[in-house]
């Protein structure tokens, strides 16, 4: 008899993968799951086959292929008559959409980002520690860490935060498809303005850049600027806010690892990437196959979907002994958290600065930082969207 696991699953403890998954661990390193219509895909959960596979290009990102995996009807309504950026494109066009923008998120420049990044960071505390204790994390901290650097990246004005915010929230998990799609309309006519009004009167930031090469060469495209827009605005607050929020509670309940960094800060950026493999925030990239692909003993058929589990492949235990602990001395840096091949994160440099910077300074700042509730009654995301807390009630 074949398994009927669903997915998507939710998580019962916020930084462990879903107890439903458990079957599926042991059946390395692929397994079948059902989606919301009944539909069975592939679910990859070991580690080398997902390298493989995250880097063939005969699995495409296209979602708006007739047999794309569609994780839910929410997601359905989303991708319907949509221009995609990045992710949701596939090669060529997606190299050249990548080659557009991969300067503003290279190795150099997020380095001259960081003394903003530590200022926007120290002011946030001052104003959480002038109001409290007690503090809610995400709103004092963890979401407008990355959503102040990504509007000044992009050229974004701040002051629209609570609007754009609340539309990525509702897209990546209103309570209907309707009111999801309701939200995704509001966005794009919002970027869109703001387009135009950057078309008009330029300012600085990478859409202004984007705008001006792009009219240089006669090719100005503003549904492509428009959806670039989106993805970097979306993808840029939403994932490194859930990593703030949820790295900061997962360290708080394992006090014995905070306190080997408390005592060797230089282990920060190890202790990043193992928060990275262990929370696996983004869990469920999902593709569909273009053409039959054998792997692993068994073929891949032509239209079927394939979901990539990241909880599941970054605790594969043939690549990290005990993958269920904590261990900030592992080799960890090859873990699929930010994906791999060539969609993988574009602002990994980004989220890796905003994260050392972020959870350094507020366990330096906050020597006795803990939780305010208890960790039982503290709510997370469900599993059909980026994993991290819904809330974090502190006091220091
Ligand atoms: C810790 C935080 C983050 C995590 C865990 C994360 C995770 C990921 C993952 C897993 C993918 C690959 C998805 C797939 O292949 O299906 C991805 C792609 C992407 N991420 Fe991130 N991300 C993070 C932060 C960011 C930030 C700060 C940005 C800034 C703009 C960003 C922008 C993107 C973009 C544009 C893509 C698509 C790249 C492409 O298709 O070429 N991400 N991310």
């Amino acid at each position: 008899m074949t398994e009927t696991v669903a997915f998507p699953q939710d998580r019962t403890c916020p930084y462990h993968p879903a107890p439903a998954y458990d079957p599926l661990r042991g059946k390395r390193p692929l397994a079948r799951v059902t989606l919301y219509d009944g539909r069975p895909v592939w679910f990859v959960t070991g580690h080398a086959v997902a390298r493989d596979l995250l880097s063939d290009q005969r699995l495409s990102t296209d979602s708006t292929h007739k047999s794309f995996p569609v994780p839910s009807e929410r997601f359905i309504a989303l991708r319907a008559n949509r221009r995609s950026a990045l992710l949701g494109v596939d090669d060529p066009e997606h190299n050249v959409q990548r080659r557009m923008v991969i300067p503003s998120f290279s190795v150099k420049h997020i380095a001259n980002l960081r003394p903003r990044i530590q200022r926007t960071v120290d002011g946030l505390l001052d104003a959480m520690i002038e109001q409290g204790p007690p503090g809610e994390l995400v709103t004092a901290f963890a979401l407008p860490v990355p959503s102040i650097v990504i509007c000044e990246l992009l050229g974004v004005p701040y002051a629209d935060h609570e609007f754009f915010e609340d539309r990525s929230r509702r897209i990546l998990r209103g309570p209907r498809p309707q009111d999801a799609l309701e939200a995704r309309e509001e966005l794009d006519r919002y970027i869109g303005d703001l387009v135009d009004r950057k078309h008009a009167d330029p300012g600085e930031g990478l859409l202004d850049e984007l705008i001006a090469r792009q009219s240089a060469k006669g090719r100005y495209d503003k549904e492509e600027v428009v959806a670039l827009a989106t993805i970097l605005l979306i993808a840029g607050h939403e994932t490194t806010a859930n990593m703030i929020s949820l790295g900061t509670f997962t360290l708080l309940r394992h006090p014995e690892k905070l306190a080997e960094l408390r005592a060797d800060p230089a282990l920060l950026p190890a202790a990043i990437e193992e928060l990275l493999r262990f929370l696996s925030i983004a869990d469920g990239m999902l593709r569909v196959a273009t053409e039959d692909i054998d792997v692993a003993g068994t073929t891949i058929r032509a239209g079927d979907g394939v979901i990539f589990s990241t909880s599941v492949i970054n605790r594969d235990g043939d690549v990290y002994p005990d993958p269920d602990t904590l261990d900030w001395s592992r080799p960890v840096r090859h873990h699929l958290a930010f994906g791999y091949g060539i969609h993988q994160c574009l602002g990994q440099n980004l989220a890796r600065a905003e994260m050392e910077i972020a959870l350094g300074t507020l366990f330096g700042r906050l020597p006795d930082l803990r939780l305010a509730a208890p960790a039982e009654d503290i709510p997370f995301k469900p599993g059909d969207t980026i994993q991290g807390m819904l809330e974090l009630p502190v006091a220091w």
